[in-house]
């Protein structure tokens, strides 16, 4: 089965064609428009998507040299609600148009699932970091739909402490990516800042941002490259901790990753040295995988689609939606 997902769910307009051998296809478009702001606005967010979304996916099936798909999918929330309907109009109106299934595709379900099209597709139960712009929460996947909340943030999401980090430097915005590459050149241990909630099973990440805003207003401040650097260690420290501890806590063997913050180079490799050190499986998607894109709402659709079939005509979309 062939199934067109489109995801427009924030600021990546973006669709792709995933079938029983893999991906055929897939195209996403970052909206500009928000640079210049600092931030995503959610009424440009919807008018870009309205705007590039056919030649989207127009593109996304020539790709795959098809002209129709067997099924579709959208990404139906969470997320700006005006985005989000924009995606998921177009792809109901599409399914119908072409007489095919339609499936309602929960984004942080499309990143949990985006490890699944990996060559080797992860084993279940695994362990699932899910850190994102508006999410960062460790689930225990036992089987498709069922996720249980081992620890969540309970303050900002870790993709917001990086984008906030990255503003306070005057670095712009998204400023995961610019931290990233701007750590890579500086010493970790240059400033130090707390681990927030050690010893528990949720994070914190507003006293670490706040504690880099207070060192930044100090005389005789560390450079750029040195605060990212300690910023991101403390946030990989946090994180792969926090998956350590639940591979011990549960004696779950396999972990994966999703999510913006999922394709930070520093947590990667901290994540490869601890499945290492504890002997378990890991399964990194590759970074564009990580970020937002429509091969993950793509493969979530097929695999809901051949396990409970197609949703109901009048299936609706949702900002806010619980995931566990
Ligand atoms: O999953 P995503 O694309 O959208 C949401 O669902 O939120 O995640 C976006 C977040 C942003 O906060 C962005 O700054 C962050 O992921 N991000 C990164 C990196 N790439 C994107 N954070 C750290 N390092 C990166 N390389
Ligand atoms: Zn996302």
């Amino acid at each position: 089965m062939r199934v067109l997902g489109l995801e427009t769910s924030c600021d990546e307009t973006a669709a792709a064609v995933v079938d029983e051998t893999g991906v055929r296809s897939e195209l996403a478009w970052t909206q500009e428009v928000h640079a210049a702001w600092g931030g995503v606005v959610p009424e440009l967010a919807a008018r870009a998507h309205l705007e590039r979304l056919g030649a989207v996916v127009a593109a996304a099936l020539s790709e795959a040299g098809i002209a129709r798909p067997d099924a579709v999918a959208a990404t139906a929330g969470p997320g700006l609600i005006g985005a989000v309907l924009v995606g998921f109009s177009a792809a109901r109106a599409l399914a119908s148009a072409w007489d095919v299934p339609f499936k309602a595709v929960h984004h942080l379900e499309g990143h949990l699932l985006a490890a699944q099209l990996e060559p080797v597709s992860p084993p279940w139960p695994h362990l699932c970091l899910i850190v994102s712009g508006g999410h960062t929460t460790l689930y225990r996947a036992e089987a498709l739909g069922q996720y249980r909340v081992l620890g969540a943030s309970v303050d900002d999401a870790a993709g917001e402490a990086y984008d906030k980090v990255a503003r306070m430097l005057g670095l712009g915005y998204p400023g995961g990516p610019l931290v990233d590459a701007l750590a890579a050149e500086g010493d970790p241990h240059a400033v130090a800042l707390p681990r927030p909630l050690q010893g528990h099973d949720d994070m914190s990440f507003s006293g670490l941002k706040t504690a880099v805003r207070q060192h930044l207003e100090r005389p005789g401040r560390a450079s750029d490259a040195d605060v990212c650097a300690s910023f991101q260690a403390a946030v990989v420290d946090v994180l792969v901790g926090r998956v350590e501890r639940a591979v011990r806590a549960t004696g779950v063997r396999h972990v994966t990753v999703g999510g913006g913050v999922a394709a930070n180079r520093g947590l990667r490799a901290a994540l490869i040295a601890s499945a290492g050190r504890l002997g378990v499986g890991l399964t990194l998607p590759a970074p564009s995988r990580c970020t937002d894109n429509a091969a993950m709402i793509a493969v979530a659709g097929r695999m809901r689609l051949l396990r409970e079939g197609p949703d109901a005509a009048d299936v609706g979309a949702r900002a806010a939606w619980s995931l566990a």
